[in-house]
């Protein structure tokens, strides 16, 4: 038994192996023919945000592997990634991937990094606050943003306007794909985007390009947007 094997599997139940108490690893496969792959992720059924996979990252990691033409040798950011699923599907489509969470929350990045090493994948792990202007975000340019179930609560709304606008002014052509849960308003989302010189490109129900075996596991009214600078810089 490896290491890897030694730290991860003690258990196994309904197909998830468990690490330790309240802590499980998932399985998520994406494709069904030779390209296709499995990402795992380490999840802890105790802790609240960022500590297990939401709908929205599902939604999102299916649309990335569904859009993989445009994952290749990009850039990507993933903003409030927690378990990172998106981020992580990406990495394996070959984007150069720097995954981020709160830097207030050491234990959601030291889960980060773990999963990284799980999954044998080379992308860098960030502590990027909504709203803070720390000297990393200056060097990030990337193409894609991506963003699964960060737009929740109202209050953060600004800062995270100011983060995705901050880093689509810093690459020319990029794009922030987001998914969410229509709970949080889309109306609210729109003034956002009018106030932030924004626009919406792109507008999915989730459940039209999820395959059933997906949608079945996930609910509520998901969507995805595809948001970029109103007037880009070219
Ligand atoms: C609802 S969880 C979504 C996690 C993950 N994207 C998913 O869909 O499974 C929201 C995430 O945003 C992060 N977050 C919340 N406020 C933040 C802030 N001000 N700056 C950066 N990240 C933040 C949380 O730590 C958490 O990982």
């Amino acid at each position: 038994m490896s290491d890897e094997e030694e730290d991860t599997s003690i258990e196994s139940e309904d197909g998830e192996e468990h690490i330790k108490q309240m802590t499980k690893i998932s399985s998520h496969s994406f494709g069904q023919t030779s390209e296709g792959f499995t990402i795992k992720i380490i999840e802890n059924i105790e802790e609240e945000y960022g500590m297990f996979v939401w709908p929205c990252s599902v939604a999102l990691a299916e649309y990335v592997w569904q859009q993989r033409l445009r994952f290749s040798g990009v850039t990507v950011v993933e903003l409030g990634a927690g378990t990172s699923l998106p981020g992580l599907v990406a990495a394996k489509l070959g984007s150069d991937v720097t995954l981020t969470d709160n830097s207030t929350r050491p234990e959601v990045l030291e889960n980060m990094e773990r999963m990284r090493e799980l999954n044998h994948l080379n992308c860098t792990v960030l502590g990027l606050t909504w709203g803070d202007w720390a000297a990393p975000i200056f060097n990030l340019k990337p193409k894609i943003v991506l963003g699964a179930d960060v737009l929740y609560d109202t209050k953060d709304f600004d800062d995270l306007f100011a983060t995705v606008t901050f880093l689509l002014q810093s690459s020319p052509g990029s794009v922030f794909i987001t998914s969410y849960h229509n709970r949080s308003g889309h109306h609210l989302i729109e003034y956002m985007m009018v106030k932030w010189s924004l626009k919406c490109t792109k507008l999915l129900d989730a459940f039209s390009f999820m395959p059933s075996c997906k949608a079945s596991s996930i609910s509520g009214n998901i969507q995805l947007a595809e948001i970029t600078l109103d007037d880009p810089i070219t």
